[in-house]
């Protein structure tokens, strides 16, 4: 089985939006309602997009309600702003075409390799993860996660690996409670072959986690406190 690279939802859960409305949220961020509130008609945006404008007030209606923008309305005229998930959907779109033009993704930086509470390990033993791990990544992970610890603006650059397509690994239930989601990103520890795996839900605020086939311990030769270079590519 191929592994399957989908968008992973952001961690604002940003969704795809397409046709009219996309051309929407796109023209009303280039009028600046991606940082600040704008005025607008619904009658000049669907001159603008060659719509009429009962139906670019559909789309308003709508792109409010899937809580894409925020806006006001006084005396006909209403006053717009793309909030943080509106503008994670134009991130998205701008990656896809970064992607066409630029080629894949890729970040390189150096961390340290540091220790957790031992959760990977029983994360990483749950069939219902270890299932999915071998179908997509193409092995069987060790069990566990090796963490690497950044700096703080490293660990801000990580994020942005959420606009890119990833390796996507699904929640389950299993034995009364919930696994959460993750998404996985091709990478290379010290030259290492592994991936990055993101959990929809973490607590890090420092810490990002690698798994591997081997026990990369072992492999880098490597303990708490060492550098590691961490290269992680867009799939
Ligand atoms: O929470 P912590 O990272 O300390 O432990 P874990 O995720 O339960 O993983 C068990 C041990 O294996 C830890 O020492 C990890 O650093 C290590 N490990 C590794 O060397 N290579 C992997 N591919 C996964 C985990």
């Amino acid at each position: 089985m191929t592994p399957r690279a989908r968008p992973a939802a952001g961690p604002d859960g940003a969704r795809r939006v397409k046709g009219d409305r996309l051309s929407l949220l796109q023209l009303l961020a280039g009028r600046g309602a991606s940082h600040s509130l704008v005025i607008v008609t619904s009658a000049e945006l669907g001159t603008s997009l060659g719509i009429s404008q009962q139906s670019a007030d559909r789309h308003l209606v709508q792109l409010e309600r899937d809580g894409l923008l925020e806006r006001t309305i006084a005396q006909r005229r209403q006053r717009v702003r793309l909030t943080s998930t509106g503008l994670s959907v134009l991130r998205r779109e701008y990656h896809a075409y970064r992607r066409i033009f630029e080629g894949p993704a890729r970040i390189r930086f150096d961390g340290q390799v540091a220790s957790g509470l031992g959760e990977g390990r029983y994360y990483l033993s749950q069939p219902g993860y270890v299932l999915q791990f071998t179908e997509r990544l193409g092995y069987t992970p060790y069990p566990g996660t090796l963490n690497v610890r950044l700096r703080p603006e490293e660990f801000l650059r990580v994020g942005s690996v959420s606009d890119w397509s990833g390796i996507r690994i699904d929640g389950f239930e299993a034995s009364g409670r919930t696994f959460g989601g993750a998404t996985c990103y091709a990478a290379r520890l010290s030259g290492r072959p592994c991936h990055l795996i993101v959990p929809d839900r973490t607590h890090h605020k420092d810490v990002i986690e690698f798994i591997a086939p081997e026990r990369l311990r072992d492999s880098l030769n490597v303990v708490d406190g060492d550098e590691v270079r961490v290269e992680v590519e867009e799939s």
